[in-house]
């Protein structure tokens, strides 16, 4: 992946499941890498390869859940290193059970950290990457971005929101030299699946055999953003329940007609 030789990525969640592979797959490509995260364990239990340790700039523990958090990050970033080249926003939690069952704090803290953080780094940062000219902003949304999904309401608006927000910023930056690449995983075994169940809901529980390798998705969303892709969906389920979205009207109008037709 030639794309992200020399390159400076910030990498939010950067210690979670998908965070580490982009960390390890991004210096192995010879990008540099800034590292954030809420907290940060010792960088040898991450990096794979301790001769590509060197790569890592710096290491900002930041709470993304505030404004000044996301201010913190911002400054620290500036003093690692003078510019950036790509964001990927990662960082990102998950709580399920119904709407009602959750907490309205713990719905108000998905929405900080999975789309409110994205929009403050972005006003943060987007500045300077547009007086660059250059950038590329890599956002992981999900398939709950897509597909409306019951008993995780907070989690699926916020990655809607993520991918509409994404969108918007795009129509606004492509033609200066950014671009953006949205990735739509679907389940992936990382410690996110290990989420807070509140309530009792019905399925709250993924059957581990539709669950994808994150080393994989980390891969397909890295290779495909080098090749420019706006949209992003790593694996079968992610494809699968894309076309499945587009054919939901046809098939609702045909359970529709189907009523109808028992009625009379
Ligand atoms: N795995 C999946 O099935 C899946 C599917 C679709 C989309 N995604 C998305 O992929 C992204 C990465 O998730 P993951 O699967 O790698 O889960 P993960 O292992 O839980 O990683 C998420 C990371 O975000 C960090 N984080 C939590 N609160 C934070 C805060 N206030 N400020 C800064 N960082 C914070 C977490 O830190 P702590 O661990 O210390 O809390 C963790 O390192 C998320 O945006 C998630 O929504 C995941």
């Amino acid at each position: 992946m030639n794309y992200y030789k020399n390159k400076t990525i910030l990498i939010t969640g950067a210690f979670g499941g998908f965070g580490k592979h982009f960390i390890n797959q991004l210096i192995e490509s010879g990008a540099n890498v800034v590292l954030s995260d809420v907290a940060a364990p010792p960088i040898s239990q991450v990096v794979k390869k301790p001769h590509l340790e060197k790569q890592i700039i710096a290491t900002i523990t930041a709470d993304l859940s505030t404004a000044e958090g996301c201010e913190y990050l911002y400054e620290a970033c500036k003093k690692a290193s003078p510019h950036l080249d790509i964001i990927i926003h990662n960082a990102g939690i998950l709580f399920t059970g119904r709407f009602v069952d959750i907490p309205l704090k713990i719905n108000e803290k998905i929405m900080r950290i999975n789309l409110l953080s994205v929009m403050r780094l972005n006003s943060l940062f987007l500045p300077d990457l547009l007086q660059r000219q250059s950038g590329h902003l890599i956002y992981v949304s999900s398939v709950a971005g897509y597909v409306a999904t019951p008993y995780g309401a907070a989690y699926s608006t916020s990655k809607f929101g993520m991918r509409g927000f994404a969108m918007a910023v795009h129509g606004e930056v492509k033609k200066q030299g950014i671009k953006t690449s949205i990735v739509y995983p679907f389940w992936s075994k990382t410690p996110i699946m290990k989420k807070q169940v509140f309530g009792n809901p019905e399925m709250s529980t993924m059957p581990n055999f539709f669950a994808s390798e994150p080393e994989y998705v980390i891969r397909h969303a890295l290779r495909s953003a080098a090749r420019g892709k706006l949209h992003i969906r790593p694996g079968f389920f992610s494809k699968l329940m894309w076309h499945a979205v587009r054919l939901m009207p046809v098939i609702a109008k045909q359970r529709f007609m189907k009523q109808e037709l028992i009625q009379d």
